[in-house]
């Protein structure tokens, strides 16, 4: 049976939102106006940290633990009650399902026990539209989505409209920084750890391949790379001496940054000749790269457009993009009901490949 969620309340209302798709439990509340009340994020590093990656079960349990409290936190450092809320909204996917439907459920369970209206929000839109919640910029903008589970080139036409000009054919980009941090026993998240090594490495040192530079289009390949890491990890001494590793880290990093700045350039020629020019935008996890934004503000500079990266914090897995996104669904009279379920996969381009990562 369905149960229907109220009607969505007009003007700037309170959003409630709600992230546990990943390994970031988070619960923030934000105004319809932009303003970011609160921003809870507790992350579960330490419970993966002895695996080398995220256990999705570890993952779904630590979610339970934890999320009422973060709730009652992200409240009380807005200094709002649940009856202040005009809307709840949670992520509903992509992700670590038995993760989703914590975060799912409980912001079901309370919409219901508030009669508030409920949305349901694709984690990756509410990356896509931090942008917006940040610096307010209008429609339509070239996204470049980089994270754990995703690497896409997207334009943003408005809000649930998203027309994909790339994506990985294999691997995401921030999954080759955790292999390649792991090969590199740097610990566990990897990306950060790879961007801090390589600040005393040299690039030059090691010539890794740039997967499908120059190729027409704007798609992704990082496997290649991967295994250019193995070898050359394998072929030197083990334990790995301090520089060798940042050397590794720091031409790894280059690689990764001429790959993504060449498919950027040629996604913000094909979106210009599609639509219009149009800003560069950067967002997840990834996108925390200081090397990648500066060279992806350059490619952005050569074309003519404006570059945009949330701050670092907003990058990264959040409930603040949650409950943005839900501001701006519920502005258009978007809610769901509360019988949305959980979904392990959900494009943001209804043309994805099927099995493509989402
Ligand atoms: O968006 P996010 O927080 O979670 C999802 O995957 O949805 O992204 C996490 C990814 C991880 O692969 C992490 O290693 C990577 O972002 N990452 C970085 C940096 N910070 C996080 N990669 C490179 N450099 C960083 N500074
Ligand atoms: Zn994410």
């Amino acid at each position: 049976m369905s149960i229907a969620a109220p009607p969505p309340l007009p003007g700037a209302a309170l959003v409630l939102g709600i992230e546990t798709s990943c390994d970031e439990t988070a619960a923030a509340v934000v105004a319809g106006d932009r303003r970011i009340l609160s921003n809870v994020v507790l992350s579960q590093d330490e419970a993966h940290r002895p695996y080398g990656g995220v256990v999705p079960e570890i993952a779904a349990r630590a979610h339970v633990e934890v999320l009422d409290r973060l709730i009652a936190q992200a409240l009380a450092e807005a200094g709002v009650g649940f009856g202040d809320l005009g809307a709840v909204a949670a992520t509903a996917g992509p992700g670590l399902v038995g993760g989703v439907m914590v975060g799912l459920m409980t912001g079901k369970a309370i919409a219901a026990a508030r009669h508030l209206p409920f949305i349901g929000v694709n984690h990756l839109e509410g990356h896509a539209l931090t942008a917006r919640l940040t610096d307010g910029i209008p429609f339509p903008y070239l996204l470049l989505l980089v994270s754990g589970g995703h690497c896409q080139l997207l334009v943003v036409e408005g809000v649930g409209r998203f027309r994909r000009l790339g994506t990985t054919i294999d691997d995401a980009v921030g999954e080759a920084f955790d292999k390649t941090a792991k090969l590199l026993d740097l610990g566990f998240p990897g990306g950060p750890a790879v961007e801090r090594a390589a600040l005393a490495g040299n690039p030059k040192r090691f010539d890794l391949p740039r997967p499908m530079l120059g190729r027409p289009g704007s798609d992704f390949s990082f496997s290649g790379l991967k295994t250019a890491v193995r070898q050359v990890v394998g072929g030197l001494g083990w334990p790995l001496a301090a520089q060798d590793a940042a050397d590794v880290a720091a031409s790894f990093q280059a690689a990764v940054a001429d790959v993504l700045a060449d498919r950027a350039g040629r996604a913000l020629k094909e979106a210009a000749r599609l639509l219009a020019p149009m800003p560069l935008v950067v967002a997840g996890g990834v996108a925390a790269n200081r090397t990648l934004r500066a060279r992806l503000e350059e490619v952005a500079a050569r074309h003519g457009v404006a570059f945009l990266a949330p701050p670092l914090k907003l990058c990264t897995d959040n409930a603040a993009m949650i409950a943005w996104a839900g501001c701006e669904h519920l502005a258009l009279g978007h809610t769901d009901p509360l019988d949305l379920g959980p979904r392990a996969r959900w494009p943001l381009d209804p043309t994805a490949r099927a099995g493509a990562k989402a």
